[in-house]
């Protein structure tokens, strides 16, 4: 027996405190056209927390932060996977799960962290710093993270960090997220000079404005922000447990220093808390749109594929921290 599909208009209810019905309209057609397309396919779609709220509520099977997505990776059954989000995310799709065809909507998805180191940098750390063990963030490409020892996200990175049982770690790319996680570990991490051009633009004024204008105001940052930012904030942690705080602290009165979609996609299952908005767009993750990811399963495009040999080495790093 075969279930009835849901239609965009149903599912307008979800998400009608974010998306003015005016603007609706754009959105419907392609909605259907692709939970058509995603059972004619047996396709799902994987949708990291800074997606828009017409994809992450209206066509995506799972939702989360870069961990969650990565977990899950490993257990989708469908034949095909289309990866919202951005391209390092989609190859550690393909590395959890090599016989499915994973799909990334817009191949130039890309990620300034990804973009700021190479494999032949992270060979010339080691050979600076030898015996020292390599943790690479989960932003960066494939090949990266075969010349690392194991993978961390915003999500596990003190942990990671912890399980290696050494003194010292060379922490790749980002230096604020490695910062930060310095702060809160005796372990010494030597850090790269990568930054996320999104997190990177808060600063701790930007949350004493908010503190004046908005007394009582929580005020949530994840850890890509500078440890000054981090320092100010009332929580900070990866995309799920910002929303995790929100959920189980119920603040009045929040603000999210990431990238704006987050607060959109949070404020529909929290009516009553009042989100303020300051925010910066990550242009990568917004190159992903309804649009594409319809063309995507329509034309079987972009075809996400990884060098064997990188593969086989890039999957380890991930493996080893999932196994954490
Ligand atoms: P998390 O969702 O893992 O916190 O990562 C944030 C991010 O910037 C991904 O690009
Ligand atoms: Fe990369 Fe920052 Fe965009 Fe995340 S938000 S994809 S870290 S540029």
């Amino acid at each position: 027996m075969t279930t009835a599909l849901p239609s965009s208009a149903s599912l307008y209810d979800r998400v009608q405190r974010v998306i003015p019905r005016i603007e609706w309209s754009a959105f419907s057609d392609d909605i259907d056209a692709i939970l058509a397309l995603k059972r004619e396919r047996n396709a799902v779609i994987l949708a990291h927390n800074y997606q828009t709220p017409e994809i992450f509520h209206c066509v995506a099977d799972i939702v989360g932060d870069s961990l969650a997505l990565a977990r899950e990776a490993m257990t989708v059954d469908a034949d095909v996977i289309v990866l919202a989000g951005v391209h390092f995310m989609a190859e550690t799709t393909k590395l959890l799960n090599p016989a499915k065809t994973v799909l990334l909507p817009d191949v130039s998805a890309g990620c300034s962290l990804a973009d700021s180191i190479t494999p032949a940098d992270v060979r010339l750390l080691r050979e600076r710093y030898p015996g020292v063990p390599v943790v690479t963030y989960v932003n960066t490409c494939a090949s990266v993270k075969a010349e690392a020892d194991i993978c961390c996200t915003s999500g596990n990175a003190r942990a990671v960090v912890e399980s290696l049982g050494v003194p010292c770690v060379i922490m790749i790319p980002d230096e604020y997220l490695a910062k930060n996680v310095a702060a809160q570990t005796d372990v010494e991490i030597i850090a790269w000079k990568g930054h996320c051009e999104v997190h990177e633009r808060f600063t701790p004024a930007d949350i004493r404005e908010l503190r004046e204008a908005h007394p009582g105001i929580t005020v949530l940052a994840h850890p890509e922000c500078p440890p000054n930012v981090v320092a100010e904030a009332d929580f900070a942690g990866s995309t799920a447990a910002m929303s995790d705080y929100v959920g189980r602290n119920k603040p009045s009165r929040v603000v999210l220093m990431t990238e704006c979609s987050m607060s959109d996609n949070v404020a529909v299952e929290h009516p009553e808390v009042e989100f303020i908005r300051p925010c910066n767009l990550c242009p990568h993750m917004k190159r992903i749109t309804l649009a594409n990811i319809r063309t995507a399963l329509e034309q079987n495009r972009h075809v996400v594929t990884i060098d064997p040999q990188i593969a086989d080495r890039a999957r380890q790093s991930v493996e080893r921290m999932l196994a954490i």
